[in-house]
């Protein structure tokens, strides 16, 4: 434990087994932790949050992943998709209350008209507001040529999680039905990086089978290459999927929203100029969990602004916080809450990440 401390005065030089030590820490060495996070969050990111406004645009997916209520295979789910006049109305809103930024989150599609749709939405969105709103685009792998026919009409940043870094892991979590490959995820990664996008991934904390050191390479991954980006979350059960007959493996709620916190501390203390969102599923296990994620590293939040009915059938997870009330008082809470803890909402900024550098200039530095 002492290796981990003295490691602090270089914090982005951690190792695996200090990482390790770090999320399996309690007491005073935890509250260390989140401290020294707090503070190396406080020097390179400042004091502001930022707002992205999520919009999930459709429940419809092509895949199966074993955890998530919305897999293709879960006949219990009302299916929808938002027309693009639907999702223009929220995002005219949003930008009407002061957001700097979208996101566009869908399940994974892949037809025509699902390309011609973001495409459509992305370009609308640059037009009402001036090129002034950031888009997140998170719509699972696509091709190539579609991730760059995006960026090309106005998309940023592509937020596609890995969900893990161990391919052992990622294998029990996902059918092997050809759809499902590590591989293929790693690959995107890559080419979401070379077509410019700010990149950001991310992984879900406590599954089954996932140990303290598979999460300690997740955090090493995501600074091996060098993302822009994270969110990341607990890992919470959905009755309808198949993971579900794994749930008296789990941490009971407390510790997995606990390690949840450490490992936003950690990739703060790892990456410390990139953005990290305090995730919805913080939420699901502790009523104050975006905040308590905020304090010790993440700086952005992603208020959900789907219309209400189709917000319902979202459901990636059990108890999946809903937000009943509306934008507006969303917002106004937020503010409170924000500046009891000396912190301010970042209005009209689109908050892009001070640690992206698009490939095509990094490449000039070699
Ligand atoms: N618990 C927590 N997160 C989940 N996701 C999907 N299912 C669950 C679950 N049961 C997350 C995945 C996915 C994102 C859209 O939602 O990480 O990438």
């Amino acid at each position: 434990m002492k290796a981990a401390i003295t490691s602090f005065s270089i914090p982005s030089l951690l190792s695996k087994n200090e990482l390790t030590d770090l999320l399996r820490s309690s007491g005073a060495n935890e509250r260390q932790l989140f401290a020294r996070a707090a503070e190396i969050k406080r020097k390179f990111v400042g004091n502001k949050v930022y707002l992205r406004g999520l919009i999930e645009l459709s429940n419809r997916c092509r895949k199966d992943c074993l955890y998530c209520g919305i897999r293709c295979s879960n006949k219990a789910v009302y299916r929808y998709s938002l027309s693009c006049e639907t999702v223009m109305e929220a995002v005219r809103r949003a930008w009407q209350r002061g957001f700097g930024s979208v996101v566009f989150q869908s399940g994974e599609q892949t037809s025509d008209r699902f390309i011609r749709e973001i495409e459509k939405m992305v370009r609308e969105t640059k037009r009402i507001s001036d090129g002034a709103l950031a888009i997140t685009l998170s719509c699972g792998e696509q091709r190539e040529k579609t991730y760059r026919r995006w960026f090309e009409n106005g998309a940023d940043r592509y937020l596609l999680r890995i969900e893990t870094a161990s391919e052992a892991l990622y294998k029990k979590l996902h059918p092997q039905d050809g759809k499902h490959s590590f591989s293929q995820r790693m690959k995107a990664l890559e080419q979401l990086d070379k077509i410019g996008y700010q990149v950001g991934t991310g992984v879900m904390i406590g599954l089954p089978f996932q140990t303290p050191e598979m999460l300690a390479d997740d955090l090493l991954f995501m600074k091996r290459i060098d993302i822009d980006m994270c969110g990341m979350g607990p890992y919470l059960e959905h009755p309808d999927t198949p993971l579900y007959a794994f749930r008296d493996q789990l941490l009971p709620p407390e510790r997995r929203f606990n390690l949840g916190l450490k490992m936003v501390a950690l990739l703060r203390l790892l990456m410390p100029d990139i953005n990290i969102a305090a995730t919805t599923a913080l939420q699901a296990l502790d009523l104050e969990g975006r905040e308590k994620a905020i304090a010790v590293g993440a700086n952005v939040i992603m208020p959900n602004i789907t219309p209400p009915e189709e917000r319902k059938a979202y459901l990636l997870y059990e108890n999946k916080p809903l937000f009943a009330e509306d934008d507006e008082e969303e917002l106004a809470r937020w503010e409170q809450r924000l500046r009891a803890m000396g912190l301010q909402i970042g209005y009209h900024l689109p908050g892009n990440s001070t640690h992206y550098r698009p490939a095509q200039l990094r490449r000039g530095d070699r």
